[in-house]
């Protein structure tokens, strides 16, 4: 593979998975493709910026005379698609963006690489499209579809595209769902970037409900790791689980996050419980062990460690964006139920 079209390049997991592959692979080029909606941020890239491997060009996925311009030359062999809507908190609020870029987005992007004959298309997905787990048993790849949030039913959406394209015209597409992904460069709307920062200034952890959901963590560099493995090695068609083996209630976590600051537990405030809140997710990753030799190897303990640290060293990122563009939607997310 010589030249890949990733799209939402300038948010977390997409900047970290064009690190990874230009880090790893000499004769790699890129071209990242990103709208820079209040979630993209060139910053997070700023270290490539001058490599000639990597080109930045501003732009939607849903533009086809834009996509197809990239696509046009037939340079590029493989198209991965992470740009995304990415904040179920968000959907609830509006639906509209989600639907928008997540499902007719993908539609593009899927229309304007069978145009160009693209050897191989990677579908960023989530395993909150599995809906939600009691206190038993796992998500495998043959769990059905049963989203609960505005958000992971436009990703459920996305994904039966993607199947009924590889379907229909036997269109070269492989899926991967993840879980929840923690680490350097997250958007501090996420549980675990925003309580490092919030307990770092004295501010309070907003728990949701009773705090006992479960989410299964994982760094979110195994997960590229895992992307780059199912986008050269994956079979057309098919799903690949990925998880962290890392299970956690949202308190056992927030517990973990204070105490790795020195920081009190009586900065947790308990307000009141996401709209539809899935109770547990948990990953069942045999088939991504068995058929692309992926594992997740980062141990929960140290990845935290390394990620509180990332946040500590780097807190002139996070600060940029609280006071910026997170700004109004933090006080309208959390002001009434702080107060
Ligand atoms: P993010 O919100 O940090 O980044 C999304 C990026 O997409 C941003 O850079 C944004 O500017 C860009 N974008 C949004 N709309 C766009 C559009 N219309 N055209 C072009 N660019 C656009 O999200 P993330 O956490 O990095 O998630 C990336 C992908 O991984 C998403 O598809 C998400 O569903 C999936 N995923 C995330 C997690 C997680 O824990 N964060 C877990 C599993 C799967
Ligand atoms: P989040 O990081 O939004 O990921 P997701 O909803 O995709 O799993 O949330 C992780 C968990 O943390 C989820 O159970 C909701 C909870 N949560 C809080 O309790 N307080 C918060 O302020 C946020 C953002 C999340």
């Amino acid at each position: 593979m010589q030249r890949m079209l990733v799209t939402g390049g300038c948010g977390f997991i997409g900047s970290n998975f064009i690190r990874l592959e230009l880090q790893t692979n000499p004769n790699l080029s890129i071209i990242n493709v990103d709208k820079l909606t209040y979630a993209g941020n060139l910053e997070n890239l700023a270290d490539f910026q001058n490599d000639s491997r990597y080109q930045f060009a501003r732009g939607d996925i849903c533009d086809k005379e834009f996509i197809n311009s990239l696509l046009k030359d037939g340079s590029v062999d493989a198209v991965v698609n992470f740009a995304a809507e990415s904040h179920v908190d968000r959907s609830i609020l509006d639906s509209s963006p989600f639907v928008q870029t997540n499902i007719v987005g993908t539609q593009n992007l899927l229309d304007c690489s069978r145009q160009h004959q693209i050897k191989r298309y990677l579908q960023v997905s989530t395993d909150e499209v599995y809906g939600s787990l009691g206190d038993d048993g796992k998500f495998t790849e043959e769990t059905p579809l049963a989203p609960n949030s505005p958000y992971s039913a436009s990703k459920a959406a996305a994904d039966m595209l993607v199947r009924a394209y590889v379907h229909t015209f036997n269109f070269p597409a492989v899926t991967t769902r993840c879980s929840n992904n923690y680490g350097p460069y997250q958007f501090p709307e996420k549980l675990i970037p925003l309580f490092i920062s919030n307990a770092l200034q004295g501010q309070s952890l907003p728990v949701y409900g009773t705090g006992l959901n479960i989410r299964d963590w994982i760094h979110v560099e195994d997960h590229c790791r895992g992307i780059g493995a199912a986008l050269r090695q994956g079979k057309v068609g098919e799903v690949y689980n990925f998880g962290g083996n890392s299970e956690l209630t949202n308190l056992d976590l927030t517990y973990a996050l204070l105490e790795a600051l020195g920081k009190p537990r009586t900065l947790i405030r308990y307000v009141s419980d996401r709209p539809g809140h899935d109770h547990r997710y948990a990953i069942d990753a045999t088939k991504a062990k068995r058929e692309l030799g992926w594992e997740p190897k980062t141990i929960f303990q140290e990845g935290l460690r390394q990620t509180i640290d990332w946040y500590l060293s780097n807190s002139a990122w996070i600060e940029r964006i609280k006071s910026g563009v997170y700004r109004s939607y933090y006080e309208q997310q959390y002001g009434s139920r702080l107060n």
